[in-house]
């Protein structure tokens, strides 16, 4: 049994071999004498062209078989004399898993992306959903790749929180009662589990500073959940997200930390996600590739959030929302500096401070009007990292939260490290789905993810 990646990539060990091979059939040619089928696995983008002989004993019922059926194929590998492929295989014997009729959703004509969403579950056998998953999959391992080797700590924050790390109170109340069915629970107006109001987690940020003051650099990559009514490409309501803490770090260590990052995973995709990336260059977006290859060649651009207003207001750019120091960076703000402006991933750091969330660590250089806090706004996508060093003196948090009427015993714990051997610290979060978007080429979140979340869907 080999899967059909490894005949393509190892092909010349296997020829004349017997080989076993799985999958759905992604188009059938009857030639009366013959018949080609051609059978993908979800390993690779190519399928697997399959030779059926007339005098095979199943032929008839192979024969009518329809698009979308489940197979397992024996026989030989050969060299392919037809164009497009290296090999094929002679079948010596097909045996149908799983039929399938002509109500199939997924035909060999293209099918719009909105068509797709509402079959989330079958769209993962399209070229392109197969693609994204499969560089979804391998920028989740790089990321891992990416910390392990710098010597991060790889932590499991709750998804469960009574926290709300941003203060945005954008967050989904958990409402629970053990041993009751879904029914009852929507029924009854449940009492509470934990005895306190509890949320699903917007971050995990809180819990990986409690282990950065630890074990100093730390990581989480976890689910996040978000009850924000943002029904745009670029939100989702449960998403993914990474987020690393270091201890004894700066503003600048965390952009440079974010910078390695970030080109660390491309560069590995572009490495071991060949054919999908060429597929997205072809068929997604235009010269993909190599706006990628430059994005990673070259330093990405800093500048202060003033010098970022002060771009903005003299670029003559008509935006819909007026630019004025003091407001935060609306999309098309963002997308201007990164996608016209820089033509590149530019960070913007020391936000106004009345615009960004408590944790922040207030700047000194101007008595805390602006917070040591950095975005990293890529091209197509706006803001895809936001991260920043932490208030680390008890007095100016307690102040801070203080003023945002945050209660301070409802964050002790949080407090206490700052009461107990205190340490500079920074982090930054950065939206997985979000990356997926901009190392794929693809224009929507809900087509990164298999199974999105937004409001008013939740179905699969
Ligand atoms: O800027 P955010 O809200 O920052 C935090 O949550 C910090 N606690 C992170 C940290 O410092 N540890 O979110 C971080 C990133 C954003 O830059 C964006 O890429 C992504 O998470 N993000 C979303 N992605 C999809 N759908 C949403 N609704 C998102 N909200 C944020
Ligand atoms: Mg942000």
């Amino acid at each position: 049994k080999v899967r059909i990646k490894t005949i393509l990539e190892q092909g010349e060990k296997l020829v004349d071999k017997n080989v076993t091979i799985q999958g759905w059939i992604r188009s059938i040619r009857d030639q009366k004498k013959f018949a080609f089928l051609v059978v993908n696995d979800g390993s690779c983008l190519s399928g697997l062209q399959i030779f059926v002989e007339s005098t095979l004993q199943s032929y008839e019922e192979v024969k009518s078989l329809l698009t979308g059926s489940s197979v397992s194929v024996s026989g030989k590998l050969v060299h392919s004399i037809g164009k497009g492929q290296f090999y094929e295989l002679q079948a010596e014997e097909v045996r149908i898993l799983g039929d399938c009729d002509a109500s199939y959703p997924l035909q060999k004509k293209r099918h719009s992306f909105e068509y797709l969403r509402r079959i989330a579950h079958l769209r993962p056998r399209t070229n392109t959903f197969g693609a994204v998953m499969r560089v979804r999959s391998m920028l989740a391992f790089a990321t891992h790749c990416f910390f392990q080797e710098n010597g991060f700590v790889y932590i499991h924050s709750p998804i469960i929180t009574s926290s709300d790390c941003e203060g945005a109170g954008e967050m989904f109340r958990v409402l629970t009662e053990p041993g009751k069915s879904l029914n009852d629970a929507r029924r009854e107006d449940a009492k509470n589990f934990f005895g306190i109001p509890t949320f699903l987690t917007v971050s995990g940020q809180l819990s990986a500073e409690a282990y950065s003051c630890a074990l100093r650099d730390v990581y989480t990559f976890g689910p996040a959940f978000r009850a924000e009514y943002s029904n745009t490409t670029k939100h989702l309501s449960e998403f993914w997200m990474v987020e690393p803490e270091m201890a004894f770090a700066n503003l600048q260590d965390d952009m440079n930390n974010a910078e390695s990052y970030v080109k660390f995973v491309i560069q590995y995709v572009l490495e071991k996600c060949k054919e999908d990336i060429d597929f997205f260059d072809r068929f997604i977006q235009n010269g993909l590739k190599s706006r990628l290859h430059k994005y990673i060649e070259k330093p990405f651009a800093r500048i202060s959030y003033s010098e970022a207003v002060e771009i903005l207001q003299n670029s003559g750019n008509p935006f819909q929302f007026p630019v004025s120091w003091g407001e935060d960076l609306a999309t098309e703000h963002e997308r201007y500096l990164a996608e016209e402006y820089f033509d590149h991933p530019v960070f913007v750091y020391n936000y106004p401070a009345a615009i960004k969330a408590f944790y922040m660590k207030n700047n000194d250089h101007d008595s805390g009007k602006t917070v040591a806090a950095m975005d990293l706004l890529v091209p197509r996508i706006g803001e895809l990292i936001g991260g920043s060093e932490r208030e680390d003196r008890l007095d100016v948090l307690e102040q801070k939260m203080h003023q945002l009427g945050l209660k301070a015993e409802n964050y002790w714990w949080y407090l206490d490290l700052r009461r107990f051997g205190s340490v500079p610290h920074a982090g930054y979060g950065l939206g997985f789905e979000r990356l997926v978007l901009f190392v794929t080429g693809m224009e929507n979140i809900r087509d990164v993810i298999p199974f999105p979340r937004f409001p008013g869907s939740a179905e699969f």
